[in-house]
């Protein structure tokens, strides 16, 4: 009865071995949503091996300054990110270049008044507008939001910037829409206050690249998501790593395991052959007692 409870026991416990092995690898591999309707393209940062396109975030930071920083600001980025390991890997002089195209106001001198200087590269990424209230009244009573977070805060990510990037159209019939709101399939309700931002040959890339309105969606969508996510490169090295560390973690756990069940499990063996001796033991003395001449 207890050598049936162990056995049992121990399968128990082996099939939850293998389930939680099972279960752990999909979860951590393929954790990334999948959302259908949105216009699909190829993401060479999703995936636990992700990396960014060093080109396309270079063209993506090319078309954020030439196109969407007329009224949307990236607070959260500083010029020295833009050399950083992980993101467009602009060399320290041509990130720092860039920094000194944007007049930044510092001070208050000794006189006590503020002034103007080059940007450096610990300087935040130059807004368009000095607070929300400017940037609203200037675009009509909508604002235009901070690009820092926006890959992560809409549901969808970089699917749904790049859909919507590509989604205006003209609206269909009955649809009314106001003056300075336009038609767009992926926006929640389908209007939105933003015009075409990205129409053929908004942009001539440095690099050669064409700049159709896919490529350039693309290459805006990546930056942005870099933007959110500056870390995301080592954070994927790291999630990586941990796996491997699980699985053998599992694996140690699992043959320590074995060892000392093994334990019980050779006893009750023990104690089979025991029997089977005793039993022969008997054997052999009763026949003696029947025939006592046949061992002299
Ligand atoms: C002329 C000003 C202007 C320019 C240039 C501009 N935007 Fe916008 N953008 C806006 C305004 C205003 C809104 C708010 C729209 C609304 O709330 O309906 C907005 C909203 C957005 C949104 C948010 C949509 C949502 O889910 O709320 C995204 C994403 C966006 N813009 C991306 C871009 C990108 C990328 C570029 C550059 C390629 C760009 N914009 C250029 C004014 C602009």
């Amino acid at each position: 009865m207890r050598e049936k409870m162990l056995v049992l026991l121990n399968k128990i416990i082996n099939r939850m071995f293998i389930i939680f092995i099972i279960s752990i690898i999909p979860c951590t591999v393929f954790s990334e949503e999948k959302s259908v309707d949105f216009i699909e393209t190829n993401w060479s940062f999703k995936g636990l091996f992700g990396t960014f396109d060093r080109a396309s975030l270079q063209r993506g930071y090319q078309v954020y300054t030439e196109v969407c920083a007329g009224c949307h600001s990236v607070q959260h980025l500083s010029y020295r990110n833009l050399s950083e390991k992980g993101g467009p890997e602009f060399s320290i002089e041509e990130a720092k270049a860039i920094a000194a195209q944007f007049d930044v106001e510092d001070g208050p001198n000794s006189d006590g008044e503020m002034f103007m200087r080059p940007g450096r590269l610990s300087d935040k990424f130059v807004s368009p507008y000095p607070n929300v209230e400017a940037s609203t009244a200037a675009n009509g009573g909508a604002y235009p939001p901070d690009m820092s977070v926006l890959a992560k805060a809409r549901k969808g990510g970089a699917d749904y910037l790049y859909s919507l990037l590509l989604g205006y159209d003209e609206a269909p019939e009955g649809f009314e829409l106001d003056d300075g709101v336009y038609y767009n399939k992926y926006m929640p309700g389908n209007k939105i206050k933003m015009s075409e931002p990205i129409i053929e040959g908004i942009v001539e890339y440095s690099d050669g690249t064409n700049p159709t309105k896919e490529q350039v969606a693309k290459d805006i969508t990546t930056f942005l998501v870099w933007a959110s996510e500056p870390h995301l490169e080592s954070q994927h090295r790291m999630g990586f790593k941990t796996i491997i560390y699980l699985i053998i973690l599992i694996t140690l756990v699992y043959m320590s395991k074995q060892r000392v069940w093994s334990r019980f499990g050779s006893n009750a063996k023990e104690e089979k052959e025991e029997e089977t001796f005793d039993k022969i033991e008997r054997a052999v003395t009763e026949y003696e007692g029947e025939n006592p001449k046949t061992f002299k």
